[in-house]
């Protein structure tokens, strides 16, 4: 090769090279290439990489390219300004369409994600489904309040009980006709489910001493079959009130108050005699119809009365059990059943609905 072929090869090897890469780079933006581009984030971002990838085999420092710019030396003199001229604006070009190509790469994949994330805020929103209180829930804590305002604290307490505080402290000892119809459901130690909120009286005074004003709403177990009106899992909140001079008169008057508070002003009690081992004396408790305020209908079947729960004054060998002294002390106790209340109230002829987990009958309570 002459010293002149020698020289001019530079020049023609950086036409070669550079038109190589403008038809690289037309063969990269053909109209396909773009409209793939354009449809799918994913894509652009695949050309994007291949194309920066291109951009430092072709452009880069080890590149044929860059090898030729450094024999810009062995051009004649008198050609190598016009030599290195053209290297500029060529390299300037293909710079510049790289540019092009990867910014519109760039748009593609930032209006794709703009599409994919933007938020249209006029369209109706999803509307998160609420939860609301189970009724029974609704029904606790209206008896809470009202309890609350009389001065009244609320115990809450374990549903697993020992055989003391679930019977012999209620003065129901072992052998005892009243432990039949409260019979329970027992765990393989021994442990008895409370069949009555009436154990809480116990660990009220226990925990408290005397005088105590408290509540204890809460679960109770018995071997009932279920029915309209049983469960064998159910609610009840018991009252205990203990104090110096307490009487019977106290339990009718805040058993009467609460009657009206909860079923409207006009609503009358009666006390019926009953029996009850941990109360001396005892009674059931009504309350006139909330319906037809006596009158008689469907929901008091007809006899105008609604029985509301138990009661009576405390018996003696109850205090003694929980430490206080009868001589000085005395005091009355009610128990009231939740889920037959609440099923009066919302006029609900079996109280099994409450414990169905139906949605459809549930949501009637929000
Ligand atoms: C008692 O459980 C007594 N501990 C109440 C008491 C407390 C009396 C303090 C004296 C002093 P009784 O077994 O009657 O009493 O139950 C009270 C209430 O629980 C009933 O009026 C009824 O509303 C409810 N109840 C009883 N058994 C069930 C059952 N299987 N399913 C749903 N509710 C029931």
């Amino acid at each position: 090769m002459s010293d002149q072929d020698q020289q001019q090869k530079p020049d023609r090897q950086f036409d070669i090279i550079s038109e190589k890469i403008s038809d690289l780079l037309d063969g990269f933006s053909n109209v396909q290439s773009r409209s793939v581009a354009v449809s799918s984030a994913s894509e652009a971002v695949k050309q994007s990489q291949e194309l920066a990838a291109m951009r430092v085999q072709y452009l880069g420092k080890k590149s044929e390219f860059s090898s030729l710019k450094k024999m810009v030396g062995r051009i004649p003199a008198e050609d190598r300004a016009a030599f290195g001229q053209k290297i500029q604006e060529v390299e300037a070009l293909l710079v510049q369409r790289f540019k092009e190509e990867e910014s519109f790469r760039n748009k593609c994949i930032f209006d794709q994600l703009i599409k994919r994330e933007s938020i249209d805020v006029s369209i109706p929103g999803r509307r998160p489904r609420p939860g609301h209180l189970h009724p029974i829930t609704l029904m606790r804590q209206r008896i809470e309040d009202i309890f609350v305002s009389l001065g009244y604290i609320v115990e809450d307490d374990r549903e697993i009980e020992t055989d003391f505080y679930n019977f012999d402290a209620l003065n129901i000892p072992e052998g005892h006709p009243a432990r039949d119809p409260q019979d329970t459901f027992y765990t393989a130690e021994g442990f008895a489910l409370r069949s009555q909120t009436s154990t809480v009286q116990i660990h009220a005074m226990q925990r408290r001493g005397a005088p105590v004003r408290m509540i204890a709403p809460g679960r109770v177990f018995r071997r009932d079959t279920p029915d309209p009106t049983h469960n064998p899992m159910f609610f009840q909140v018991e009252g205990l009130c203990v104090d110096r001079g307490i009487t019977m008169a106290h339990l009718k008057g805040t058993l009467a108050e609460f009657a009206h508070r909860l079923f409207g002003p006009e609503t009358q009690t009666r006390f019926r005699p009953s029996y009850f081992p941990f109360t001396e004396p005892s009674a059931e408790v009504d309350y006139s119809c909330f319906n037809c305020g006596g009158k008689g209908c469907r929901i008091c079947k007809q006899s105008g009365w609604i029985e509301l729960g138990g009661s009576g004054m405390v018996h003696p060998n109850v205090l003694r059990a929980a430490n206080v002294d009868p001589e000085e002390f005395t005091g009355f106790a009610f128990g009231l059943g939740i889920d037959r209340t609440c099923a009066r109230i919302y006029q609900l002829d079996d109280i099994r609905l409450l414990f169905e987990n139906d949605v459809r009958f549930l949501e009637q309570f929000r």
